[in-house]
């Protein structure tokens, strides 16, 4: 990975790179577009499949204490009024009392003044915004005092318009979980500690969406709420897998002495009672999960959430951050909401939300130690920043992506298109396993140019020696080494490779 590339990649560059090649689209756009929405194009699509089933995978089929729901996107409104969302999911909106412009207090102050807002007041900012006299950045027009505005989308729900038809889209996908508790409990027999999974969209409407997929109106979370004794949220057993991982750490002392973020052991979050050690564990499962899939550590950080800053459900709250073009930036919150949300649920639908722990024969009202929040078109743009390599020795873009991720794991190529019938052939077999492309086109060179671009990790060539030897070339993106294999062993082979189990080095491959 080339750092000097990202270091100039803007992410205006990147919302260039991906509708050209096909991974993002601007909603709409032959209509003009609506800001804050995007849809994923043909091989943007494969990415993020591959991005929800790897986290799936790994968190949910793969453990024997999770299990996975997929709530709707509309729900009683009820729901919203318990959850706290219908009257406090706000932000702190300014308007231009010349031109009507309306922005989002904390960013109009963070991009003018270049000053860190997490946990300011609707107060704190106006007095931010009168001591520097700061104007309105499309026609410099003075600001009226913040409100707060809710971010919920409304929607009417049957054909009868009244206030009791209103509802709302799902600002977070966390909710459902909470309401589908108990039924999740009973049907699986589940025992605390436990966690429920959930990949779905969300909406928020935001004030001002901005830097592409980062901040849309629309989107789509992988969360986890994870479930423990209210006692018991410092006994995770699996604490010791991740105690030694050491990360950048922000703590919200060095971010009010603002220094910088420091190397740290995730144990020293526990023993200096920052954060539980089932929190600490979900933060480092989740930190591993996308080093293991290609982002290099030193761009992700932890950043510990200010006093004022912690959501009115949380105790401590940490934010995954990753290295932006544009600054270090939340890809991932983890809340310990305690027992707000069961409770809240509790209280309001006057269901009973305690399970009963056989070993204290108790009934307990569990504790939500750790929320893992991760959004998927975060995790997509953190990704793709990771991997995108504008190589000046190729003369191409190289998409580094890791190969679970790819979204096709390899590119077929007769070397003349005399060897058309034949690499089809390959390809035909291939794609019934593995998602893989097909092109004749251009010379060798194009092709290869073409598959480095959207991070097909693979190419393999047929060529005129191929009848002879059945053999066929196969080029890895990386480094761009090439390996002759046999073709009846192709397919373990290319899904050796993409699961780990093989190494390139290990099929002795050719300097390119
Ligand atoms: N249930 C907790 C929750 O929703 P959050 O910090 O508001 O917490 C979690 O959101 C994650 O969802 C964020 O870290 C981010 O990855 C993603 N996310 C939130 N708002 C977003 C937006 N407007 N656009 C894209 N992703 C967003």
């Amino acid at each position: 990975m080339n750092v000097d590339a990202i270091m100039a990649l803007s992410i205006e560059d990147m919302a260039v790179f991906c509708k050209k090649k096909g991974f993002v689209y601007p909603c709409s756009e032959i209509y003009g577009g609506i800001s804050g929405f995007f849809d994923y194009g043909p091989v943007g699509v494969e990415v993020k499949n591959n991005i929800k089933q790897e986290w799936w995978k790994t968190f949910v089929t793969a453990r024997d204490d999770m299990a996975g729901i997929d709530g709707a996107i509309i729900s009683n409104p009820k729901v919203w009024k318990a959850s706290g969302h219908a009257d406090c999911f706000t932000d702190i909106l300014v308007e231009c009392q010349k031109c009507g412009n309306k922005v989002r207090a904390d960013h109009m102050v963070e991009d003018a003044l270049g000053q860190q807002t997490d946990g300011l007041s609707a107060e704190d900012l106006w007095k931010l915004i009168e001591e520097n006299d700061l104007k309105c950045p499309k026609c410099q027009g003075p600001f009226s005092k913040p409100t707060q505005f809710n971010l919920m989308f409304k929607t009417v729900v049957g054909p009868a318009e009244s206030e009791s038809s209103v509802s709302y889209l799902r600002p977070e996908t966390a909710q459902l979980i909470f309401t589908d508790f108990k039924a999740v409990v009973d049907n699986n027999r589940m025992k605390l500690p436990f966690g429920i999974a959930q990949i779905g969209k969300a909406f928020r409407n935001e004030i001002s969406p901005r830097d592409f997929l980062f901040r849309s109106r629309e989107f789509e979370q992988m969360e986890i709420e994870f479930f423990t004794h209210p006692k018991k949220t410092d006994e995770c057993p699996f604490f010791s897998e991740i105690q030694d991982l050491n990360l950048n750490i922000w703590t919200s002392e060095a971010q009010e002495a603002k220094a910088d973020h420091e190397k740290m052991h995730l144990k020293q979050l526990v023993s200096s009672k920052k954060a539980n050690s089932w929190q600490a564990y979900w933060l480092g499962m989740m930190l591993r999960w996308f080093m293991d899939l290609g982002i290099r550590q030193e761009n992700l950080r932890l950043r510990e959430h200010l006093k004022d800053e912690l959501a009115h459900y949380a105790g401590a709250c940490f934010d995954i951050e990753y290295n932006f073009p544009f600054g270090w930036k939340e890809i991932h919150g983890n809340a310990d909401r305690q027992q707000f949300d069961l409770s809240q649920h509790a209280k309001f639908s006057k269901k009973d939300m305690a399970v009963f722990v056989e070993e204290t024969r108790e009934k307990v009202v569990p504790a939500v130690a750790t929320e893992p929040s991760q959004g998927v078109d975060r995790a997509f743009l953190a990704f793709m920043f990771d991997a995108y390599d504008d190589d000046s020795n190729r003369g191409n873009v190289v998409l580094k992506l890791h190969p679970k991720l790819a979204p096709f794991k390899a590119a077929v190529f007769p070397l003349v298109n005399k060897l058309d019938k034949e690499a089809r052939e390959i390809h035909e077999s291939l794609k019934q396993e593995l998602p893989c492309f097909f092109d004749r086109s251009g010379s060798v060179g194009r092709r290869y140019a073409r598959a480095d671009e959207i991070g097909i990790p693979y190419c393999i060539t047929y060529d005129f020696d191929s009848k002879k030897d059945k053999k066929v070339t196969v080029r890895n993106i990386l480094d761009t080494k090439q390996a002759r294999i046999e073709i009846s062993g192709l397919k373990d082979t290319i899904r050796g490779l993409v699961n780990g189990d093989i190494a390139f080095e290990d099929l002795k491959p050719e300097k390119a």
